[in-house]
């Protein structure tokens, strides 16, 4: 029941964000797919006990990189001596392999502006 209790802002974020996308543009189809996080929730799980292919998430934001306990970072990332601030996020998720060369994580190339800042609030706001 705590987990799940702790889950529901995330949730209910996600679902405000799905319902704001519908707003935005009646022509695309509005599924909670059209949330920018969908291309990374396949690897980083929500669960703050939980390190999914990717480490957790909850708590990134103003992180020293490569701290979570028990995931197996790349050196390169253990290396890079980053805080994920906003403006590293965004250098992150428009290019991760090219901030930081020899990562792990698979590439990612978020360029639109607003999807960039509609996944760095939702970042911010996974605590
Ligand atoms: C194919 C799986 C995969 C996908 C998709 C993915 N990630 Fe990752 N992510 C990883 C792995 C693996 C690492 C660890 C990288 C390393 O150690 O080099 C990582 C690391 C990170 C980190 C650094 C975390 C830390 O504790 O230092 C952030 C931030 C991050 N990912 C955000 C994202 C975002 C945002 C997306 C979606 C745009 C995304 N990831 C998509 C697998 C993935």
């Amino acid at each position: 029941m705590k987990l799940l209790a702790h889950k529901l802002p995330v949730l209910m974020l996600a679902l405000a964000g799905a319902l704001v996308g519908t707003q935005a543009s009646a022509e695309t189809k509005p599924t909670a797919e059209t949330h920018p996080f969908h291309q990374c929730s396949s690897c980083h799980s929500m669960d703050t006990s939980a390190n999914a292919f990717g480490p957790s998430l909850i708590g990134v934001y103003g992180r020293k990189a490569g701290t979570v306990p028990r995931f197996a970072y790349s050196e390169a990332v253990q290396k890079s001596g980053i805080v994920w601030d906003e403006d590293n996020l965004r250098k992150w998720i428009s290019g991760n392999d090219t901030f930081i060369p020899g990562t792990r994580m698979r590439h990612v190339a978020v360029t639109d502006k607003k999807q960039q800042d509609d996944l760095i609030d939702f970042l911010k706001a996974l605590r």
